[in-house]
């Protein structure tokens, strides 16, 4: 949460430093910021809004070197004197993360000094300011020694044509170009910019000029690390025509679950090696990813007979959990940053056991903790709301049960392929225009089914709650008559989704329960006598059958369809909705 970028050595900078944000905008946008130096002395340009309210302002900030921020509010609420860049003596701060310890160090080293701002960050620049005498690193030093939490801080002070970033759980990347160096958040922010990039290690000061990059550890003491080529790309940071990211994003769920697959067949020999031997797994994550492990749950136990437990990171990781050597942890995250997830991962390692971490992002701090890691081939995914990472995570954690289970997992690549060729046509076809507007129109919206089909229902009810604002649950079909059914009336709409043919009746009873209470329903089925049966009751939503345990990649694309159309009925901005982000660095 929170973007940041800093280029030194660009002519204009702040203007360069203005469009790498945009990029950036998915890890928040309550406010936005951009400070430059030139001659010794800064320009600043910050408010609350998007980075596009910025606009022509930001041609009155000169000079070379810049450094700017894109807000998710975590202390002070979003307001021009609460956005970043924070400026104070000779320091220029953006931060990401949250300083945990700011009112001690206020309290110790600013007594009765009124702040600026309400936000913990600006205890940052106050100390370098206090710790400087000349020497720049070493007040970075004593000041990034001093913070509890997490950080990545991009600094610039007025004594120095350059950029110094520090950074802790928080993510950093450097960029590499010619006469010019960069740093940001993360890849996107440098795609088409930087061929190569470093990510920063935590403890890490990284000290940029325009022709120069020294990294260095917390003591300053010179560190070596590594360049890679830079995996975002500009190409899939282009809309393609699509008036939002998230319909690009849901028209590239076909080719997600295919990438996916074929970089799991590379990788699965090792996975083998890897969970030999496990009598339990755990799987973990948040939001999105959690509920693509509810799916991953049933793969494991029927494919494998092992027993799953699936709990949301930020729970788990306060549990003592029961960690033995036959007990896998399974830690699935879209970013590989998640806090929680991270954290949870951490607290595996520090038990002995085993992560095997499955993301979207091959350079993440989830990958560096983890074992194994089984990769999601999405692509770069920029709607808050998270789509194809979902279907790839689902295919990904079906090929591993597989593989678990000493199955064919090259039979099970060929079920994902052919169902990646069902869901084009289905994106391509389907009409979700009555649905979106019967939902648009309702006060609540609840997503039932059985099993498989539940766990679809919650992530059904997630995006819908998270683009469109209605309030929507997702409950297990048996249990809308132990509490759901009273929230039950004319201004309610029921999505029922039923692709198994055993469970079909029992989903069944639950409809009739609903139109016996005059609530609206749907029903999104593969199975044609339940479609036959309820055409006059219920909107039918049909979609192709296809095998049982891959059904929620189709239901999936459906239930991601609606929340998108019903968001733009509702004049919501789906990419970005309101007070989230994209990845919550942040505890
Ligand atoms: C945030 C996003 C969700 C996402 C969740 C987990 O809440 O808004 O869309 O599912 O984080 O993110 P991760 O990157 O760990 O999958």
């Amino acid at each position: 949460m929170c973007g940041i970028v800093g280029i030194t050595g660009v002519e204009g900078a702040a203007g360069a430093v203005y469009k790498r944000l945009k990029l950036l905008e998915y890890r928040g946008y309550d406010s936005a910021g951009i400070a430059s130096l030139s001659d010794g002395g800064f320009s600043l340009c910050k408010r609350r809004g998007r980075v596009y309210s910025l606009g022509g302002d930001i041609k009155h900030l000169h000079g070379k070197t810049a450094i700017g921020h894109t807000r998710w509010a975590t202390h002070g609420k979003p307001s021009d004197e609460n956005a970043h860049p924070h400026i104070f003596g000779k320091f220029a701060v953006v931060h990401n993360g949250i300083i945990e310890n700011y009112a001690h160090l206020k309290d110790k080293y600013f007594s009765g000094v009124e702040f600026n701002s309400e936000t913990d960050s600006e205890v940052a620049v106050r100390l370098l300011q206090h710790f400087y005498d000349g020497d720049i690193l070493s007040a970075v030093k004593k000041t990034v020694k001093l913070l509890v939490g997490s950080f990545a801080l991009v600094i610039m002070c007025s004594d120095f044509d350059g950029i110094i970033v520090a950074k802790n759980k928080n993510p950093a990347i450097i960029g590499y170009g010619v006469g010019a160096n960069y740093c940001a958040s993360d890849a996107p922010a440098l795609a088409g910019l930087c061929s190569e990039i470093t990510v920063l290690s935590d403890g890490d000061i990284a000290v940029l000029t325009s022709d120069e990059v020294t990294i260095y550890d917390g003591d300053l003491k010179r560190v070596v690390r590594e360049k890679i080529k830079n995996p975002a790309l500009a190409s899939e940071l282009d809309l393609n025509g699509c008036p939002h990211y998230m319909l690009k994003e849901i028209r590239e769920v076909p080719q997600s679950v295919t990438k996916t697959c074929d970089a799991y067949v590379c990788t699965s020999d090792k996975l083998r090696k890897y969970l030999k031997g496990i009598e339990r797994i755990i799987i973990t994550g948040c939001g999105t990813a959690y509920n693509s492990g509810l799916i991953g749950k049933r793969y494991f136990e029927s494919f494998a007979g092992i027993p799953v437990e699936v709990e949301t990171a930020g729970e788990f990781r306060y549990k003592q959990p029961i960690i033995t050597d036959k007990t896998a942890v399974i830690a699935i995250s879209q970013s590989g940053e998640t806090a929680d997830t991270v954290e949870a991962a951490k607290l595996v390692k520090n038990l002995g056991g085993k992560v095997i971490a499955v993301t979207n992002s091959p350079y993440s701090e989830l990958t560096r903790i983890a074992d194994a890691v089984v990769p999601v081939e999405a692509g770069q995914e920029i709607c808050v709301a998270a789509t194809k990472s979902y279907t790839g995570q689902i295919a990904a954690l079906y090929l591993l049960a597989l593989t678990v289970a000493g199955k064919d997992v090259a039979d099970g690549a060929k079920k994902l392929y052919s169902v990646s060729e069902l869901t084009k046509n289905l994106i391509e076809h389907t009409d979700i225009g009555s649905l979106a507007d019967m939902c648009a129109r309702s006060d609540g919206v609840y997503f039932l089914g059985r099993d498989l089909d539940y766990a679809v229902a919650t992530e059904g009810s997630l995006k819908l709650k998270e683009i469109s604002y209605i309030p929507s649950e997702g409950y297990p079909a048996g249990e809308l008559k132990h509490g759901t059914l009273a929230l039950i009336d004319i201004r309610t709409t029921s999505v029922v989704i039923i692709t198994d043919k055993s469970l079909a009746p029992k989903s069944e009873n639950a409809v009739e329960q609903i139109l016996s209470r005059r609530g609206k329903v749907a029903v999104i089925t593969n199975l044609k006598d339940v479609a036959e049966e309820l055409k006059e009751k219920a909107l039918i939503l049909e979609i192709p059958e296809c095998d049982k345990y891959l059904s929620p990649i189709l239901s999936a694309v459906i239930v991601q369809l609606l929340a998108y159309k019903t968001s733009l009925l509702l004049c919501r901005d789906p990419d970005k909705p309101r007070n989230l982000a994209k990845s919550v660095t942040v505890e």
